[in-house]
């Protein structure tokens, strides 16, 4: 019988090289209730695909009969991830023309030429290469940071706010009343910073207009009603963290997965097309994004579970990537399954904004990887994991080789 210590597991240091046979219990016992009900968690695939396109399943989390008021975020600014419509489906409109798979076609070139001088750095600097901090990371947050008008060389500014505000969308598993509180402060502070830096940019970009998102934003606001300074704040912020706290987890995982297979890097190596399957793979195997959750608006089902008003719901993407229900043998990585229907991007009205993106980078990385690192492997000590279990991916991935090709 399960119960609520072996959810708390997944924020247990010990658990984080590998969650998947403790989400693999979860997924099984689910769905179940806990809390008197307020809680519930699903990990099957047909449950969590069900609640994600569910028009009762609300994203305004604050809304949970859970959330004390400690926990919930500073109001007034919402991004549009944790909105219903009708402000989720304005919000989301204005950026949405900016990244279709046609418009993120075009950054193909400038993806590329990141992709290449990283490597290039990174083979000067000998044979040993730190995926995530030499490639992971680097590759997703000069994109992002240029298709928004970031300026790059603030990273240093707003790296850390980024990264406690990606810790904040863990569930609180785990913690203590006070930690709890710490965790949700840390996150309100960054918060603020955060919406003080875009307060000046915004200024800065307002006198002088350029060909970024963040210009087009601008517009959209002096056009008339369409967005207030605090939701454009809001999806700044969105777009930057988004862009830079999930992308590396998928080109670190799936590099690490491919190390650890080491005939499924020969095939992607032999034929660099598979890299956007890699990617796929990946995705479902390994998802960047662990879990999310939804608060029911009126009494909701969730698979046999009447679900009262408020209930907050705890979706496990990454328990149904290896649902044996949908995906055959799924302990097993394949590069070649051809598996399609993944949650990793969630479903319904809020599948990730940025998953053409995503996909196109890593494939791109993955690709530059497999075809000029010769003879990768994994130094057995230089695998770390960052302590956020919902965010998931290693924070160091130390990689030998033999050589490196020009990328
Ligand atoms: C591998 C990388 C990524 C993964 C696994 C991922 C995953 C997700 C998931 C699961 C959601 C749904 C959350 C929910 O509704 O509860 C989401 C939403 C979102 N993602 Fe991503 N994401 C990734 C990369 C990106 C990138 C690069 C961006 C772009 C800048 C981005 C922007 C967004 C936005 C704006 C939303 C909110 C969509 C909405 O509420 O309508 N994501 N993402």
């Amino acid at each position: 019988m399960m119960n609520a210590m072996s959810l708390a597991d997944l924020a247990d240091p010990a658990v984080l090289p590998d969650p998947y046979p403790v989400l693999a219990e979860l997924r099984e016992a689910s769905p179940f209730a806990r809390l008197d009900g307020a809680f519930v968690v699903a990990g099957r695939h047909a449950d969590c695909s069900a609640v994600l396109r569910d028009p009762s399943a609300s994203s305004e989390r604050d809304r949970s009969l859970l959330a004390s008021a400690a926990q919930r975020p500073a109001r007034g600014r919402p991004s549009f991830l944790s909105l219903d419509p009708p402000d989720h489906t304005r919000l989301r409109r204005l950026v949405a023309k900016a990244f279709t798979p046609r418009t993120i076609a075009r950054l193909e070139p400038r993806i590329r030429a990141i992709t290449k001088d990283l490597l290039t750095a990174a083979r000067a600097a000998g044979q040993q290469l730190e995926v995530v901090g030499q490639l992971a990371y680097p590759l997703p947050v000069r994109i992002i940071s240029e298709l928004l008008g970031v300026p790059v060389e603030d990273h240093g500014k707003f790296a850390g706010w980024s990264a406690r505000l990606a810790h904040s969308v863990q569930p609180v598993l785990g913690l203590d009343q006070e930690q709890a509180t710490a965790q949700v402060e840390a996150a309100r502070q960054a918060s603020d910073e955060f919406a003080a830096y875009f307060a000046d940019l915004i200024a800065a970009r307002r006198a002088h207009p350029a060909r970024d998102l963040l210009s087009g934003l601008i517009r959209a606001e002096d056009d008339g009603a369409k967005l207030s300074q605090d939701e454009l704040i809001a999806t700044c912020v969105l777009l930057l963290v988004a862009g830079h706290e999930t992308t590396v987890g998928l080109i670190s995982n799936a590099i690490l997965a491919l190390l650890r297979h080491p005939d499924q890097l020969a095939m992607l190596r032999a034929d660099p097309g598979l890299a956007a399957a890699a990617v796929e793979e990946t995705l479902r195997y390994d998802a960047p994004v662990q879990m999310t959750s939804r608060v029911a608006r009126g009494r909701m089902q969730v698979g046999d579970i009447s679900v009262p008003d408020g209930a907050m719901v705890l979706l496990l993407l990454a328990a149904t990537g290896r649902d044996p229900e949908v995906f055959p043998d799924p302990d097993r990585f394949d590069i070649r399954r051809g598996a399609t229907g993944h949650l990793a991007f969630a479903a319904g009205p809020h599948f990730c904004l940025g998953a053409p993106l995503a996909r196109l980078e890593a494939t791109i990385a993955l690709r530059a990887f497999a075809s000029s690192v010769v003879e990768p492997e994994l130094d057995p000590h230089g695998l770390h994991y960052k302590p956020n279990f919902n965010l998931r991916g290693p924070d160091q991935l130390i990689v030998h080789f033999a050589a490196m090709q020009a990328a």
